[in-house]
């Protein structure tokens, strides 16, 4: 009695600060700069793509990230450098590891890969007893101009190692430290399991992904391959595999995430696997269908922080926020790209025994909130909502379903834009519409609409909405579901619709 008191009053008092429709307000527009997050990672200037070389260390989360130096599209691939001591807030450090002339004709870029601490000096790279040593595996990608074009001739995999916690590196002199005489053979991603380095690395055309293991992450051996399972409609890119906690008992199991599965194979996207993993072999449990990590268009190329502390068992993933097939065109102004909010992993059983990927964000709590519970009447007469913060901000919503019919949020809501989010209470699923978000006409392939399936819980559904200038990501269910979309309205209103006649 006492909650439900409690739930009309919060309405009632959002509803005092709420205006309508017919308020004639001055409302500003988008400026070019106005796309940058306020609470997501982007770049200060320039192109970036995937996180690289996630790892914590001595209270630093370090976020490496495929960067071009030169422009703010794709080419010159080198990793920038950023760190954190909260996640939440990042300071940018200088560029870690640049791309670089061979003695042939060739380049090398710095493609997609893992940084360890190498805390037992296996590798030898630094002064005895040294427990600080960090070392990436990154894919050497060499290219060549051949008949007036730049081309790929090679990929493997190569090391580079440094003292000062990221600060400055050097390139390994015997590099590479991985060629399987393949041009197609990136993203290695390594880790310390049972007293070995393991590493899994994409056979990208093959969708499979080898693994080996090294004990001084120079000489690997192969161990085993996994792959043609799962959505093989894209290419495989950056591989993880990591131990991921199930909820509620003691027990762990093995995750596999793959970059690029797609129900749509016009886009890229992520799917995973769980299963077991020996030490040599990762065997995936029995699986319907594809599973995958986001329902959005705009979550890619996500890794895991190695060498978090052991008080920290659930693992932590960030991935890059946008999608290949338009991510060179999208319409932000001196900088293109940004990173997804890091995500804390566990499994969750459903009554038949599978596991599902549960992601909670680890997200800024100076963020600007609003938590409101809604019922079926409240969603018929609807609410307006104004954001304090204009197009940065958290919703934290709770439906009770009940009675309740198809409802939908509209974000980022002004006279002549809105993302809308809605609900089917038949069908259970929640769709998420750009086609009228704002800017959409820089690629015929942004208009879209995204769906999930987001059965109710205990007769709820909660949604935890993060909106963040350029991007909507939507965790349902305490993490059961979770899209990311990239948006660019042109208002900046901070207004949320929210009701079933909308
Ligand atoms: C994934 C990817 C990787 C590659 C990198 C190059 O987004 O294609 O496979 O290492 O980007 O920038």
């Amino acid at each position: 009695m006492m909650h439900k008191l409690l739930t009309s009053l919060t309405i009632i008092a959002l509803l005092a600060t709420c205006t309508t429709k017919e308020e004639k307000t001055q409302v500003p527009d988008v400026e070019p700069g106005d796309y940058r997050p306020a609470y997501h990672y982007a770049p200060p200037q320039n192109w970036t793509n995937d996180p690289n070389g996630l790892v914590y260390l001595d209270g630093e989360y370090h976020l490496f990230y495929q960067y071009n130096p030169e422009a703010d599209t794709w080419g010159h691939m080198s990793w920038a450098h950023a760190v954190s001591e909260d996640l939440k807030t990042w300071e940018e450090l200088p560029l870690a590891l640049a791309e670089y002339q061979n003695a042939d004709s060739t380049e090398t870029m710095i493609f997609s890969g893992s940084v360890v601490v190498d805390s037992l000096n296996t590798s030898g790279f630094f002064e005895p007893g040294f427990k600080k040593g960090m070392v990436a595996i990154y894919t050497s990608h060499v290219h060549q101009e051949i008949d007036g074009k730049d081309q790929g001739v090679a990929q493997h995999q190569s090391l580079a190692y440094s003292a000062d916690k990221g600060r400055s590196w050097k390139y390994f002199d015997k590099n590479p430290v991985l060629d399987i005489g393949m041009k197609d053979f990136r993203d290695p991603s390594v880790f310390w399991y049972e007293g070995m380095w393991k590493m899994v690395v994409a056979k990208p055309k093959e969708y499979a992904v080898q693994i080996y293991e090294s004990s001084d992450l120079k000489k690997w051996t192969r161990l085993s391959e996994f792959g043609r399972m799962g959505d093989m409609a894209k290419i495989w890119e950056c591989p993880s595999l990591f131990k991921v906690p199930v909820e509620g008992n003691e027990e762990e199991k093995w995750v596999m995430l793959i970059s690029s599965a797609a129900e749509d194979t016009e886009f890229t996207g992520m799917q995973y696997f769980v299963g077991s993993f020996d030490g040599k072999r990762f065997q995936a449990d029995r699986q319907k269908g594809v599973r995958r990590v986001d329902y959005g268009k705009d979550f890619y190329a996500a890794i895991p922080f190695n060498n978090l502390p052991a008080n920290q068992p659930k693992p932590i993933i960030l991935g890059w926020a946008s999608n290949w097939v338009y991510a060179g065109k999208t319409p932000t102004t001196g900088y293109r790209g940004m990173f997804s909010l890091p995500r804390q992993l566990s499994l969750r059983p459903d009554s038949s025994g599978v596991y599902h990927l549960i992601q909670q964000p680890v997200f800024k709590d100076k963020i600007s909130t609003k938590t409101l519970t809604m019922k079926a009447p409240d969603l018929k007469a609807g609410v307006v909502l104004k954001m304090d913060a204009g197009n940065s901000y958290r919703l934290n919503l709770t439906i009770e379903l009940d009675e309740a019919e198809n409802f939908s949020v509209k974000l980022l809501n002004n006279e002549m834009e809105e993302s809308v989010l809605a609900y089917d209470v038949v069908t259970n699923k929640l769709t998420l519409d750009r086609t009228k978000s704002g800017k959409v006409d820089f690629h015929e392939k942004f208009p879209s609409v995204e769906s999930m399936i987001v059965p109710p819980r205990n007769g709820e559904l909660k949604l935890d909405i993060f909106v963040d200038n350029s991007i909507v990501e939507i965790f349902a269910n305490d993490g059961a579901a979770v899209l990311t979309d990239l948006v660019y309205p042109t208002k900046k209103k901070g207004e949320v619709a929210i009701g079933t006649n909308l």
